[in-house]
């Protein structure tokens, strides 16, 4: 019999004195970004969180003012809005509904709440956002500019006069594929790289803005911007063939920078013939190939003004992209770590292989001394061979065989010479642990090569570590799989396809949301889903694409679109996403139930994708998808209060889910289908088993989970298998095949040396995958135990519900909800069970502690400390 105590340790956070409020709004946020400054929905959502000492802290009510300027809101004056006291215990997606905002208008708001007595908090500090531009009229009459020639990235370059002292400059600007912009001797902003975003360019055009107001000076100046190719004008020649994209052409940008002089005059300066252009070092720039760069060919100080420009001809004035200007919602790709090598070996004479103990995606940044011309060239891959030379024919198998060769995954430098030089590229990425250096001037050590890891800026909002190495390894890899494969998109692989394949995106999109903030960067994504839907519901396996992947019908992989908006309401609660989509989520499902027969999707099609010894067949796993699809969109329209799609998608859910069963389910057996790990746990996970065959169906998993002794699936049957055994309370089972170092496993991986996710059980492809990646999210769901509560969107509720398994002895996790961090930490002493949990402000948390018999207690917010008896 366990006996367990719940002790309340509440805690002051140590910041409130006796004369403060006891609770106030921090982390104030629009749009889920900090203090974004190009936002440009009508409506932008604001959220918060609270801070407090008090425990069991509930919010009542909240009062939202927003002001024009920083005066208004100092005297507590909404002259935009003033939401007026509402009672609400809303702190998420609250919708701005106050007077219309113009164009790069500043906007100040803070907040006020109410805690359960009805006491008040006082005003939070100050937040603010800044709007962007909202109609192509906003951009005056900028022009799209580049050179339009074919051959090295062009430079284009504007000098301008300013009269007086500026108040403040926003520079608004999109380069396509990518545009590095300068003021006044430097890029706009120093380390900020690969801007704006990769979309279907003939549906949208990311643009975003810089607080340029401290770069500028009195009288002359000089704007430029660098332009790459990127995803806009692909002429490497792969499976995929981007060179054939419609949107295809030569790198264009268009800017707009707008003045506000402190004497209360305006102007702006725009891209137009007027600017001026040149080709200098980047001879070539390709998303696969690689970069060439010559630095004696500089174009020294040409972003500055009085630059002699007369070598530059006049810029071209190019037609503008199809798609419409929006402002990217998400945060750019940065170099989020700077990666110093492990080791250096020089195989053959002269060729170096740099090892940077670490899978990543990004760039490797060199520092050399040489004379000028000479060459240096680095290949970039994730094996080696026995002789310790490197080995990429996994990765370069979809080049096609071009004469001449094209390269792959190759930069080339020219020296300038004459002194120190660095260098990385700007307009690509390569994926990598490897790097083979040819050329070098004299012998490098570690101190001439640094890892760059290029990824779009999330920040970390989730951790996991236990007892168990191996399990912290598999975290690890996860976590810079993760992020390798966020690219602005959500990208398979960081160096083979780097594309955007839906299935693997859906299957890592809970481990995602779970260990990163990520939120404005599958927002961004769901807005590609978007553009890649036809009229009749179809979408792409690859988003964004011109054309290849899409069309046929792949339930597993385009039902991302349902599966992410749905998870996005789940983890985050907030219903815009759901508002936004949910006429197209319709139209997909709507368009997938047509394609069935009798009930059933009767195509093959992808399926639980590079299993290991046992296929599922695919119709078995798409038909599953369909159920799911229907009872996502159900759910959905439940919360959007829509009744009739409520009963017309409930009904479709049963109507798959009795296919499902008379297609498949083998009496005499107990089992669908082949009775595979992954036919059974998704048949369990995505509700299509009836109550009555439940635990025949379940006994059946756990049998040849058993029998086997470890994971006998592909991607997606390893995502629903880990969950469905300890839903059903074999967390242990599931621990047993996470934690074996055999072959097939996660831990195999890591015994082979693995940084990163692979993409196979087997080891045969790419080394930097993400689709088997929920694995982190079972860490932190069921291991340490910070549970979602599938009422309670946005973690309001949620379990704790530690996992005491096998031989761990501790675990602990975090998670940064939108309320604020929850935590939950066990460890064993013997048979004495102890358990540590933080529960943010506004939750409460269903602690289930370990034992069969142990009742659920509900706790409110603050730190807990729970002990028990194990058996
Ligand atoms: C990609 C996968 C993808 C799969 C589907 C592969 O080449 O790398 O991650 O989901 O194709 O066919």
């Amino acid at each position: 019999m366990l006996v367990h105590l719940a002790t309340l340790a509440l805690l002051a956070v140590g910041i409130l004195g006796s004369e403060s409020p006891r609770f106030v709004a921090i982390n104030l946020r629009c749009e889920n970004l900090p203090e974004p400054s190009y936002v440009d929905r009508d409506a932008p959502r604001l959220s918060w969180k609270t801070q407090t000492s008090e425990a069991n802290w509930h919010q009542s009510a909240y009062r939202v003012i927003v002001a024009s300027s920083q005066a208004g809101i100092k005297a507590d004056t909404g002259d935009l809005w003033d939401s007026g006291k509402v009672d609400s215990p809303d702190s998420v997606g609250i919708v701005y509904r106050g007077k219309p905002l113009p164009p790069n208008a500043l906007c100040f708001w803070k907040v006020q709440t109410w805690d359960a007595e009805g006491r008040d908090s006082g005003w939070s500090q100050v937040g603010k956002w800044e709007m962007g531009l909202l109609q192509p009229s906003d951009w005056g009459d900028a022009k799209w500019i580049g050179n339009g020639q074919p051959g090295p990235a062009p430079f284009l370059r504007k000098e301008f006069n300013l009269k007086g002292p500026v108040k403040r400059a926003r520079l608004f600007a999109c380069g396509l594929g990518y545009a590095e912009l300068h003021l006044n001797g430097g890029p706009v902003s120093p380390g900020v790289e690969r801007d704006p975003g990769y979309t279907n360019f003939d549906k949208r055009v990311l643009y975003v803005a810089h607080d340029v107001t401290a770069q500028l000076k009195l009288g002359q100046n000089c704007l430029g911007a660098v332009l790459g190719t990127g995803w806009y004008d692909v002429h490497d020649i792969a499976t995929w063939h981007f060179e054939k994209a419609s949107w295809r052409g030569r790198p264009r940008a268009i800017a707009v920078l707008k003045i506000e002089y402190k004497d209360g005059t305006a102007e702006q300066v725009v891209s137009d013939s007027t600017w001026k252009t040149s080709i200098g070092p980047i001879l070539t720039d390709g998303i696969y190939t690689g970069e060439t760069y010559d630095a004696r060919k500089e174009l020294t100080g040409w972003d500055k003004s009085g630059y002699k420009e007369s070598h530059w001809s006049p810029a071209t004035v190019l037609d503008a992209p199809k798609g419409k200007l929006a402002a990217c919602p998400c945060p750019p790709v940065i170099i989020g770590e700077t990666i110093k090598p492990f080791a250096i070996h020089e195989p053959k004479p002269g060729v170096f292989i740099v090892d940077f103990g670490q899978n990543f995606s990004g760039h490797a940044q060199i520092k050399l001394t040489g004379p000028a011309g000479t060459s240096v060239r680095m290949r970039y891959s994730e094996r080696l061979n026995k002789d310790g030379m490197i080995q990429r024919s996994e990765i370069e198998t979809f080049m096609e065989k071009t004469k001449p060769v094209q390269p792959f995954q190759t930069d080339t430098y020219v020296c300038r010479g004459g002194g120190s030089e660095t260098w990385e590229q700007v307009f690509s990425y390569s994926g990598f642990r490897y790097m083979e250096v040819t050329g070098f001037p004299g012998t490098p050590t570690v101190d001439n090569f640094r890892g760059r890891f290029a990824h779009t800026d999330l920040k970390s909002a989730g951790s996991f570590a236990c007892s168990n190495e191996l399990l912290n390894k598999i975290q690890h890899a996860t976590r810079y799989a993760y992020l390798s494969n966020a690219q602005n998109i959500f990208t398979d692989c960081p160096q083979r396809e780097k594309n955007g394949w839906t299935g693997d995106a859906q299957l890592a999109a809970e481990a995602g949301l779970m260990n990163f903030d990520s939120t404005t960067l599958y927002e961004k994504w769901l807005n590609d889903l978007e553009d890649a839907q036809f009229p009749d519901g179809r979408t792409s396996i690859i988003v964004p694409t011109w054309g290849w992947g899409s069309g046929n019908s792949h339930p597993a992989w385009d039902s991302a679109y349902p599966i992410v908006v749905g998870d996005l309401y789940r983890y985050r609660g907030d219903r815009a996403m759901v508002e936004k989509h949910f006429e197209h989520l319709k139209r997909y499902v709507d368009g997938l139930a047509k394609l069935t027969k009798d009930g059933v999707v009767p195509f093959d099609s992808l399926g639980d994708w590079v299993p290991w010894s046992t296929e599922t067949p695919s119709q078995v796993t798409s038909t599953a998808f369909l159920c799911l699809d229907a009872t996502i969109v159900a759910k959905l329209a439940k919360v959007l209060g829509n009744s009739i799609d409520v009963e017309k998608y409930t009904d479709l859910a049963a109507a798959t889910k009795k296919a499902f069963n008379d297609a498949y389910w083998d009496e005499a057996k107990g089992v669908y289908s082949n009775g595979s790990q992954c036919a059974l746990s998704t048949a369990l996970y995505y509700g299509l088993v009836p109550e009555d065959r439940k635990e025949r169906v379940f006994n059946a998993l756990v049998a040849d989970v058993e029998r086997q002794g470890h994971i006998d699936t592909g991607i997606i049957g390893a995502k629903n298998v880990l969950r469905v055994l300890s839903e059903g309370g074999r967390t242990d089972l599931a621990y047993k095949i996470v934690a074996r170092k055999e072959q097939p496993g996660w831990g195999w991986w890591i015994e082979q040396g693995a940084t990163t996710l692979w993409e196979d059980w087997k080891g045969e492809s790419s080394l930097n995958h993400i689709m088997f990646g929920d694995v982190s999210n079972w860490f932190i769901q069921w291991l340490a135990g910070i549970g979602l509560d599938e009422g309670s969107p946005g973690f309001r509720r949620f379990f704790i519900r530690p996992q005491p398994v096998g031989d761990l002895t501790w675990a602990k996790a975090t998670h940064e909800s939108p309320y604020g961090e929850i935590a939950s930490s066990w460890k064993k002493d013997g048979k004495r069970f102890h358990l540590s949990i933080t529960v943010p402000p506004n939750c409460t948390a269903t602690v289930i502690l370990p034992g069969s018999d142990s009742k659920p207690i509900q706790v409110g917010s603050g730190k807990r400390e729970f002990s028990a008896q194990l058996p």
